[in-house]
């Protein structure tokens, strides 16, 4: 079963119900806001899912400049809201999404999931390490487990409006001027890693539990903890 609101925030909801459709025409689809605690605890109790992979956010560096508001509710009381379901309905394996963005000025590179991240340098990266913190505290408290996937960059055939390839392309279509400049390093682009990967990441987690870290970094399919 699938949850989305199908807001249109970073980009158009329309697009995502599309996809939805053409990758998981069987899937059962729920519309419903996360956020709303009481409303996700029913559908969880209704279902009483083996696992939840928890994957919905705003996950946008510039639109949580733009609406901070809506970015905290959707992705700190959206993933309390999980745990808060599984506190009362026994969920057995919860993979919840993170971001790179937690390493934020960290100076060592490569980063390591170990890796002190005290300094994130956007709000979207603060709103994804408080995910982390919650998860840290259900686990503490309540027994909860779970794993969050800190994703570097992925995406799927259908990439994602707001990332640079669409936002280059329409620029070349429309003969508008690029509408960022590219940050580089000097040995280039970070790369990228198509979404199959990050499927990959879900297979190798999901049937792990339980485990014995919290946070698994995916920019590599041979993470550096010890499972
Ligand atoms: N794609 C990347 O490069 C990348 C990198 C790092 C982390 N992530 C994380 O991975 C996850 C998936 O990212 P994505 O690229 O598929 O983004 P996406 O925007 O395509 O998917 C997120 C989905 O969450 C839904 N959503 C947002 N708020 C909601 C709410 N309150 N209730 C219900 N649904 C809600 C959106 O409608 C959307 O369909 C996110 O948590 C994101 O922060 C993605």
């Amino acid at each position: 079963m699938i949850v989305d609101d199908f807001s249109t925030t970073i980009y158009d909801g329309r697009l995502k119900e599309e996809r939805v459709r053409a990758l998981l025409p069987k899937a059962k689809v729920v519309r419903g806001d996360m956020a709303d605690g009481n409303w996700f605890w029913r559908v969880t109790e209704e279902i009483r899912p083996e696992a939840i992979l928890h994957f919905a956010a705003i996950a946008g560096i510039r639109y949580a400049q733009k609406d901070p508001f809506a970015v905290i509710r959707a992705n700190v009381t959206g993933t309390a809201s999980v745990f808060e379901a599984v506190k009362r309905v026994p969920v057995k394996r919860i993979v919840y999404a993170s971001t790179s963005s937690v390493y934020g000025r960290n100076q060592k590179v490569p980063f390591h999931e170990d890796d002190p991240i005290q300094l994130p340098s956007s709000l979207y990266a603060a709103t994804k390490r408080e995910c982390e913190l919650l998860a840290e505290v259900y686990r503490h408290t309540s027994e909860v487990q779970s794993i969050g996937l800190r994703f570097f960059t992925v995406y799927g055939p259908w990439g994602r409006p707001d990332h640079a390839i669409w936002l280059f392309t329409k620029a070349i279509l429309t003969g508008l001027p690029f509408p960022y400049t590219i940050m580089g390093t000097r040995q280039g682009i970070l790369p990228r890693f198509m979404i199959s990967c990050a499927a990959c990441s879900l297979c190798l987690t999901v049937p792990r539990f339980p485990v014995r870290f919290s946070t698994l970094a995916i920019p590599t399919l041979k993470p550096t903890v010890t499972w």
